[in-house]
């Protein structure tokens, strides 16, 4: 008899995602979802030790003294939503930029203009880290209470050696004090800063000789991220800030062919980056590239529809071509203001073609390989994490099709119920 302090059982439809435990899915795989009906779910300490039918539970599983037992008759479980590309950290907003692209403004001619990410750097290099901690906090609340239990959050909105480190000390302390579990990126190469914008080759030397080392030599960051766009990072400059933190132990990342086509993808296959990300403008030798090096397109649909792009990924295209693809919400004040990815998923499915059972793998199994979590999180099998959602809902297919509002009824994280009736609970 296994034993058990958490014990969920009769669920509708009880989402494992179980399969491969090497690679991240893609083509075909990405629509097996693995699904036990009337299913149920043991866990033990924080970790799941038990999955199979409610009708196998009472001959293998025993709850302990104390145990916690949750009926999900009706309902649908799901591993916690994993978000692997956010801008979590940052200080004040920007609905006046959200205000002048809908009087006609373009995201880029808004940032030439003063706006744009320099704006929230202002701000952000005066905000203290209580005052950083005090919002992201606030994010990561709202993120947990919409079904997302491990996160990435991206330093770059500093831009100089201070700030940045500032905002992945905020990073750390997010993550220790949890529940979430946040995944530190380096992303220092987010813009040019603009006491430097005359010399950009100043900055890019600065990124390689001073912060990535200082980031490396103190952990404070898994990935390294780079915008590689027109305007702010070359394919060139990107490759060698890559290469260099790679060198130190920081896994590549790219925000890739995000509002031009650079041959970002292509880049980020070139140098074994772990994702590129956005990929709008991704040609097909970029995503034949991609597929070929194993690299995971994130793919961030909430960007295009908030800044009027009239265009989205080539989802379909990237699946097919053998490119396992993840689903990120990007929040931040600029391109994406919201911190829901089922809103996500929902723009996935509507714009991108993507199916429902797509969609939750890339959220949740993709995106954890997305971040080097993938041993932890993103699937109900046992040995992860007991991180599980409860939705008020018959089946998967509703986190994605009833739009616009919450059907996360409750969250555990580590074996913890932190959201019960929709509601945070400590
Ligand atoms: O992923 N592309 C660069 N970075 C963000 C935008 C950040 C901002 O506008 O503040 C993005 O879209
Ligand atoms: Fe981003």
């Amino acid at each position: 008899m296994i034993q058990a302090d958490l014990i969920i059982e009769g669920a509708a439809e009880l989402v494992t995602l179980r399969g491969n435990s090497i690679r991240p899915r893609r083509g075909d795989e990405m629509r097996n979802l693995t699904i036990v009906r009337q299913g149920a779910l043991a866990a033990r300490r924080g970790k799941i030790v038990w999955v199979g039918p409610t009708a196998d539970l009472l001959t293998s599983v025993r709850p302990m003294a104390f145990s916690r037992l949750i009926d999900a008759y009706g309902k649908t479980v799901l591993p916690g939503l994993v978000d692997p590309h956010t801008h979590l950290v940052f200080a004040g907003t920007r609905e006046n930029e959200f205000r002048m692209r809908i009087q006609g403004k373009t995201y880029l001619e808004i940032a030439a203009a003063g706006g744009g990410i320099n704006a929230t750097v202002a701000a952000t290099r005066k905000a203290s880290k209580q005052e950083l901690k005090a919002a992201a906090r606030k994010s990561l609340d709202r993120m947990l209470a919409l079904g997302t239990t491990t996160v990435e959050a991206k330093s770059g909105y500093g831009l100089d050696v201070e700030t940045e480190l500032k905002m992945l000390e905020v990073i750390g302390e997010l993550n220790e004090e949890g529940p979430v579990t946040v995944i530190p990126t380096f992303m220092g190469a987010h813009e040019i800063p603009p006491e430097l914008r005359q010399n950009p080759e100043a900055y890019v030397d600065l990124l390689i000789t001073r912060m990535i080392p200082e980031v490396a030599a103190r952990k404070l960051a898994r990935f390294c991220d780079v915008f590689c766009e027109t305007g702010v990072f070359s394919v060139e400059q990107s490759e060698r800030i890559c290469r260099a933190a790679a060198d130190l132990g920081l896994e590549a990342r790219v925000h890739a062919d995000e509002l031009t086509d650079l041959g970002g993808a292509a880049m980020a296959a070139r140098i074994n980056a772990r994702t590129a990300d956005h990929l709008l403008f991704a040609n097909d030798d970029g995503i034949r590239q991609m597929a070929a090096a194993g690299v995971i397109a994130v793919l961030l649909p909430g960007t295009p529809y908030f800044l009027h792009m009239q265009r989205y990924a080539r989802a379909r295209d990237m699946i097919a071509a053998g490119v396992p693809v993840a689903l990120a919400t990007d929040f931040n004040p600029g391109s994406c203001m919201t911190e829901s990815l089922p809103l996500i998923l929902n723009l996935a499915c509507t714009q991108m073609r993507m199916l429902p059972a797509e969609a939750i793998t890339a959220a949740t199994v993709n995106a954890a390989w997305a971040i080097g979590e993938e041993d932890c999180a993103g699937s109900l099998e046992v040995g992860k994490q007991a991180d599980i959602l409860v939705l008020d809902a018959p089946n998967h297919e509703h986190l994605c099709y009833h739009f616009g509002v919450n059907l996360v009824e409750t969250v555990v994280k580590n074996g913890k119920v932190v959201v019960e009736g929709g509601h945070r609970v400590r």
